[in-house]
């Protein structure tokens, strides 16, 4: 693994100051998950670094990029139905660069498609390639070449100190660890993300106390698997360490990570999860189903018991501990006893909050090929008995929070006139009317009554 610095592109800066009269825009949009969005973020800076304003109009734009999602066949379509909505406008501002990056872009057929089908995107680079973008908008500007189209390429490196411009003042995504080594067999991300590669912690450590200097109340560690963080690197340190060690940065924050992968979660991390007040007491721990036969068939590498087994630890181990999953309904094969295990398995533990998604068949995967005999039928009205239970669930759990006086951190309006919304230590919501001048901070609020699994609360003066 090489580590390198990013260093601003001088040439590239000049370039887009003499070409354009006022600064150019760029219109990015991230799909996806949280690492897509601070990528997103990282685009960003690097635009701006280089000259470029941004803008939240395609139509306003001289460069749109849109950074994509491959998770699932949906975020796709969505994708190509954005891309090829932009052609007419292409048509009338023929100077306009569309490009595309992301997961998308780190898949060969998608690579071919656009090359074939969508002559006028200018532009495909992958996840690695963000700190590249300057280069290739030379070439294109200094019409180099026409088309840039990158075919897929995993590189061994971790470029630090890439330029960001950060969404919000208050909450923040710091990667640790990029790439998943997991195969989980339904899963398209360890063949576009590449394999797992971790940061130095000198490095999370000192982005993370810019954070916080810089005010920053909530940061969420990211990878997609922080618990097998520091595999590779040559220090000694795993992801319970990295925990303690940015504990040790003085200042009023909190941090959240995710994911955990149940199979790496251990019982250390719960350990430290207790002894450290600044790391919020919900976990984030994707079972993706509760039958042990169909856990097999994902390459989950855990059973329904040993997963449940880390919950009582949990339970145990941090008083008031809440937990979050991902569930994948309709995998091929899944039979409605497999089904049933899973609903046992949701009442049994009780999440707070689950991320549910109907299995997407990914070109390239193991599962892709296996047979799949269930109807897209019985694949939603199984969704619906999903969302149904979970809903009484969550509603039980948001019911039993009233009466407490909790910290949140505030971080928008709420929905009702006059009214402020705030995220509790176990990611529930919590609407109150208060001055807007709270949002970014963290305020008192006393638990008084629901709103379907909404909390609604009075701020504490105490
Ligand atoms: N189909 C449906 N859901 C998927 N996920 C990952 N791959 C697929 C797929 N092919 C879900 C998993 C994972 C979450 C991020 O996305 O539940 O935890
Ligand atoms: Fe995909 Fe499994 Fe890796 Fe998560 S752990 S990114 S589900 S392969």
């Amino acid at each position: 693994m090489k580590f390198l610095e990013f260093k601003h592109d001088v040439a590239a800066a000049q370039l887009v100051a003499r070409i354009y009269d006022t600064p150019p825009l760029a219109f990015v949009h991230s799909f996806g998950c949280q690492q897509n969005v601070n990528d997103g973020e990282r685009i960003k800076g690097v635009l701006t670094d280089i000259g470029y304003g941004l803008c939240d109009k395609p139509d306003d734009a001289d460069l749109i990029l849109f950074n994509t999602c491959a998770v699932r066949e949906h975020a796709e379509q969505r994708v190509f139905g954005n891309v090829g909505a932009l052609k007419a406008l292409k048509e009338k501002k023929p100077g306009l660069i569309i490009g595309l990056c992301g997961c998308m872009a780190n898949q060969q057929h998608i690579v071919d498609k656009l090359r074939k089908s969508y002559p006028y995107v200018d532009l495909v680079f992958g996840v690695d390639g963000i700190d590249t973008l300057p280069q290739l908008l030379v070439q294109k500007l200094a019409g180099q070449k026409k088309r840039i189209l990158m075919d897929p390429a995993q590189r061994p490196v971790i470029v630090e100190n890439i330029p960001i411009r950060r969404e919000s003042e208050f909450r923040a995504w710091l990667p640790i660890m990029y790439g998943c080594d997991n195969f989980c067999t339904y899963c398209i991300v360890p063949y576009v993300r590449g394999r797992e590669k971790s940061r130095k912690s000198a490095d999370i450590l000192a982005e993370f106390k810019g954070l916080v200097a810089a005010g920053y109340k909530e940061i969420t560690l990211l990878g997609q698997n922080v618990n097998s963080y520091g595999k590779g690197l040559e220090e000694e340190i795993d992801f319970s360490d990295l925990l303690k060690l940015l504990c040790t940065v003085p200042g009023d924050y909190h941090i959240r990570f995710m994911t955990s992968h149940p199979k790496d979660a251990s019982r250390k991390l719960i350990d430290t999860i207790a002894a450290e007040p600044r790391l919020c007491k919900h976990i984030h721990l994707p079972v993706q189903c509760g039958s042990d036969r169909l856990l097999a068939e994902m390459n989950r590498r855990y059973t329904v018991q040993q997963y449940l087994d880390l919950i009582e630890y949990a339970r145990k181990t941090i008083p008031d501990v809440t937990f979050s999953s991902d569930i994948i309904v309709g995998f091929p094969g899944e039979t409605e006893e497999d089904f049933a295990a899973t609903l046992r398995l949701i009442e049994q533990v009780g999440y707070m909050q689950l991320f549910t998604f109907i299995y997407s068949k990914r070109e390239g995967t193991k599962a892709a090929l296996m047979p799949d005999p269930t109807t897209r039928k019985e694949k939603t009205d199984r969704m619906e008995r999903l969302l149904k239970t979970q809903e009484r669930i969550a509603m039980e759990k948001v019911t039993q929070q009233v009466g407490q006086t909790v910290r949140v951190l505030v971080e928008g309006y709420g929905r009702s006139e006059g009214s402020i919304s705030g995220r509790l230590d176990n990611n529930l919501t919590v609407e109150f009317k208060a001055d807007p001048l709270l949002i970014g901070e963290y305020a008192r609020v006393r638990l008084t009554g629901t709103r379907a699994t909404v909390l609604l609360g009075e701020l504490c003066r105490c």
